[in-house]
This record gives C-alpha cells, structure tokens and sequence, in this order.
C-alpha cells in the first residue's frame, strides 16, 4: 500500500511537499489534491513517468492528460504559440479549474499529449497543488487519480481505495472544495470551444472570451475532439437512473431495481423516497458537485445496485453536474 500523508490544505507542511517533490523529480507517482478532484501526478516532461501514470490508471494511451503548472511562464514553456485568447483567460480564470487545451511545445513526450500536436494546461487553485508543483520544479502531469472509467476522488481515501497499491505517497489535504473536474476549453481553433463543462460556466468565459462553441454531440464511433470523451466515465458500480420528484414519491419505489436488488437515491429537492438508502445533496449547484462523487462512492460502498437520481434543473449552472450524472448514467 501507498503511505499517506496528511498535509494542512491551507499551509501545507514543508517536509511532506519536500518529499512529494523528491518523488515526483526521481520519474514516481504521487497523488495529491487540487480544487476539483485528486490528481495522479507525475513528471509531466519524463516520458516514463508519464508512461507509469498510464499504466496505473489503466488509461488507454490515446487519451492525453493535463499537464498542471504553478505559474504562467510555465505554461508558456508547454506551447507552440499562447494566444493572446489564452493569455486573457489564463489571467481571469487562473488559478482556478480551467483547462485550456493550446498547441503544443515540440520538446513535451509525445505520450503526455497522446501524439496530438496540443497540450491540454491547467494552474490548478490549491495551495498543496502549487506548493508541489513548485518544489518539483517541473510540470505535473496528472489525471484524476482514478482506474480507468471509474468515479473520480475527492478525497484521499477514494484515491487509497482505487489505486493504494500503485501509487508512492498520497498527500491527504481533505476533500476537494469544487468536487468535479475542471472545465476544459480547446484554444487551437479560430474560436474557443467547450470539449468538457465544469463548474466554471460558460457564461463566465464568454463574458471574458467571447462567443464559445458548445461541445460537440458524440455519437457512435465518430472521432473524438477531446479523446477522453469516452460515453462511459466517472462512473459507479450502480447503474444509475435519472427520475423525476413525482416517481420518486410513487409507492414501490423500493422495488425499481426488481426483486432482492439493493436500490438508492440521491434527492436534493425531493423528499425521500422509499429506498435502502438516501443521499441528500444540496440543492444548488456548487453544493451539489461538491457532494456528488462522495455520494456515488457511499451508495457503491452500500452495494446499491440501482441509485435514483432526481432530474436536477435544466439551468446552465448544472450543467457541469448534469454532464457527470449523464456520462455515469450510460450504459455500460
Ligand atoms: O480537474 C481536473 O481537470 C482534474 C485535476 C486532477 O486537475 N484532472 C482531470 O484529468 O480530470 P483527466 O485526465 O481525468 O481529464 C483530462 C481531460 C480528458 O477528457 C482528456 O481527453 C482531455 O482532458 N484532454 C487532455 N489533453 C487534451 C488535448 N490535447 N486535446 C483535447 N482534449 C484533451
Ligand atoms: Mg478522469
């Protein structure tokens, strides 16, 4: 097993950010926390580094990760060319979680980026984040520090449950204040475009940005703009159901999942409903996120075969969650 280390997430400690750095320059992984979600960290400029992030994760190699710096003239070190699009978002929106996806510097290996000629860069708003990236001296590579297509971790315990056995230091800064992943924003085209919704809106960037294009539709096996977009992800063991308040009042809803099977529900509006076990998450929106994946995480836990969700609102502020909720909900 990984050893984990607390670590305060407001003044992090010198002597385990020391250690983390050590591990991360000497080509080992480390997980560590950001805003969002946990990261898997690794030596984003250390081709076998990153390579040991792959396999750790079981991550198939064509889906490229992000590489997290702690200052701007860092990232300007990851691209061909930094817009000056990229340069006023980066300023608006940074530290903070958003992704921007820039082309990439011919010196970065080619498995950080999956062979596609961009760089996806994020400065992620979390003083243990930056505190390690700075010590290290170098990028940090880092996926949500998850197997492949399972829930992303919000807290140190979800990360020692999925991957504790493959990976060399934990830093345990709590749970995550934003509790999905970042937003992410492909710059290569003539205008920006939405390749994943996050809890920075697209209202937000558009005030700073202008007009964004929406992310694409992806149906059947038509090429991925963003190669993560894998219908499947963040996803539970339950097979999850979108209901509306109305069904889960309905009598027998204990029963949906048929005979014997272990049903729950996460409400946030609703009352709650007649199920082995009821989450009530906040009904507002960043609330919500911050709950969502230590909920999933719960009712898995609880053997839940069938979790309820009530249909959240159609608002653009939830559309980061809907979009988690959507994709954890797809068939598998
Ligand atoms: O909040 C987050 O973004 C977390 C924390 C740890 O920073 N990280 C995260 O990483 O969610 P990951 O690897 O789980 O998701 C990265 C997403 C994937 O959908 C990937 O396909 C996309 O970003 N991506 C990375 N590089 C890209 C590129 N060059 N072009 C298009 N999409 C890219
Ligand atoms: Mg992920």
């Amino acid at each position: 097993m990984s050893r984990l280390v607390r670590v305060s997430p407001i003044t992090p400690e010198a002597e385990p950010i020391r250690e983390a750095a050590e591990l991360i320059q000497a080509g080992r992984l480390v997980a560590f926390p950001t805003e969002t979600v946990y990261g898997l960290g690794a030596n984003a400029l250390d081709e076998d580094a990153v390579g040991r992030v792959f396999e750790a994760k079981g991550r198939p190699a064509y889906n490229p990760l992000i590489a997290h710096v702690a200052d701007l003239g860092a990232a300007r070190e990851l691209a061909r060319h930094w817009s000056e699009m990229a340069d006023r978002l980066a300023s608006a929106f940074w530290p903070g979680p958003l992704t921007l996806v820039v082309p990439r510097a011919p010196h970065l290996p080619g498995l950080l980026t999956a062979g596609l000629p961009s760089v996806a860069v994020r400065m992620p708003a979390h003083p243990v984040a930056l505190a390690l990236i700075s010590a290290a001296r170098v990028p940090i590579a880092a996926p949500s520090a998850n197997r492949f297509t399972r829930l992303s971790p919000t807290t140190a315990q979800h990360v020692a449950q999925g991957l504790g056995d493959r990976i060399d230091l934990i830093l345990d800064g709590g749970a995550t204040r934003v509790g999905i992943e970042s937003t992410v924003l492909d710059l290569t085209g003539p205008q920006p475009r939405l390749l994943r919704p996050g809890m920075l809106g697209v209202n937000q960037i558009e005030a700073v940005a202008g007009p964004v294009l929406a992310a694409p539709q992806i149906e059947g096996e038509a090429p991925r703009p963003s190669p993560g977009m894998t219908e499947r992800h963040y996803a539970p063991l339950a097979q999850l159901r979108t209901v509306s308040a109305a069904e889960l009042a309905g009598s027998g809803t204990h029963t949906i999942g048929g005979e014997g099977s272990r049903t729950g529900a996460i409400v946030h509006s609703a009352p709650d409903p007649l199920v082995a076990q009821v989450i009530r998450l906040p009904a507002e929106p960043g609330g919500y996120a911050r709950g969502l994946y230590d909920a999933l995480h719960q009712l898995d836990a609880a053997g839940c075969q069938t979790v309820l969700v009530e249909h959240l609102p159609q608002t653009p502020a939830w559309a980061g969650v809907r979009d988690r909720l959507r994709r954890a909900a797809a068939a598998g």
